[in-house]
């Protein structure tokens, strides 16, 4: 019998740095999820993280790191595929391509890039107003129909449909227009010592944000400290941000509705909550934590796999590379 063909999905993630508790409900547990049901191609985007200055030896680790994370979580490189993007030298090669067909009036308009420069007033570099341009690129070889993405990237995904859509309407049809995937679980996962602001690595509290790779006992006083209201209701509620996250992060490690939960806690204090939910999340992560030892343990492994996963990109990659260079009119 025939095999439907699965759709295809890809995204990437930057390898800049510790990746949250956010990262993992907002975007990673769902690229597990996906791996079954759909054709999925996941890279580590190492290009994308040097628009922002990063030491050498800090960048080689986390990129590994990345890497052995994703494995980690039990994203499978036999069903899915995982490659770092800067072994694919496609993705820069596309992405001088469509920066010809790509507008500096639009690029002005990222929000990101107004944002990144604002912040880092030292170092506008044309890669971080070219960023969305190679993340156009990093999709459209592989000519995905979802791209999970979060709120923050949603204008990213945008341009790159619109920069496919105009390079389609000059030259046939080149690249599939991706849609966005919206995922069914992953709240936004916000800041435990400020809940009204997104859980960020960044954040200088080190009691705001729940790394991945914390140990149980780091994540259960974080969540022991985590900032309430004086209500003592575990229920959804206006002026309740702080409640509402951690029902929202409850919700997505054990699969209960937010009126499950309320049930589960009536008449019983914010204490016995927070404690549940810090075990809760700290169970969740114990598997992943433990696989991550012995994955980034074993160098040579890790470069067995994504070595496999880098090639079967690049077939792809090349393909397409080679349509849109004929179209634009190169000898090849
Ligand atoms: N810019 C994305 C982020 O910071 C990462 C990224 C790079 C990406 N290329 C991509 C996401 C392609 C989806 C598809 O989160």
């Amino acid at each position: 019998m025939e095999e439907i063909a699965k759709k295809k999905v890809l995204s990437c993630i930057q390898p800049s740095g510790m990746l949250t508790l956010g990262n993992y409900i907002g975007a990673l547990k769902n690229w597990l999820n996906m791996q079954e049901e759909f054709d999925c191609t996941y890279a580590v985007a190492d290009l994308h993280a040097i628009t922002v200055r990063q030491e050498p030896a800090k960048l080689r680790q986390q990129i590994y790191s990345t890497a052995a994370l994703l494995l980690a979580l039990g994203i499978d490189p036999e069903k899915s595929n995982i490659f770092i993007q800067s072994h694919v030298p496609a993705h820069s090669q596309l992405s001088w391509i469509l920066s010809c067909y790509t507008q500096f009036g639009e690029l002005s308009r990222m929000t990101q890039f107004k944002e990144k420069s604002a912040k880092h007033t030292d170092n506008v570099n044309a890669g971080l107003f070219s960023y969305p341009v190679l993340m156009a690129s990093d999709i459209l070889l592989y000519k995905p129909d979802l791209v999970p993405v979060g709120a923050d990237q949603k204008q990213h995904l945008e341009i790159a449909r619109d920069i496919a859509t105009r390079f389609n309407h000059t030259y046939g049809d080149v690249f599939t227009i991706p849609d966005a995937y919206i995922p069914k679980v992953g709240a936004r996962v916000m800041s435990l010592q400020d809940p009204t602001k997104k859980m960020s690595k960044s954040d200088e509290n080190i009691n705001a944000w729940v790394a991945i790779l914390d140990s149980k006992d780091d994540i259960i006083r974080k969540f022991k400290r985590a900032v309430t209201d004086s209500e003592a209701r575990v229920c959804i509620g206006e002026n309740k941000a702080g409640i509402n996250n951690l029902i929202g992060i409850y919700s997505a490690v054990t699969g209960k509705t937010a009126e499950q939960i309320t049930a589960e806690f009536e008449g019983r204090g914010y204490g016995d909550f927070k404690l549940a939910v810090g075990e809760a999340v700290a169970e969740e992560l114990r598997p992943i934590r433990e696989r991550y030892e012995t994955f980034i343990a074993d160098k040579k492994q890790l470069e067995d796999i994504y070595r496999m996963g880098d090639e079967k990109a690049a077939y792809i990659a090349n393909k397409t590379l080679s349509k849109v260079m004929k179209k634009v009119g190169f000898v090849l």
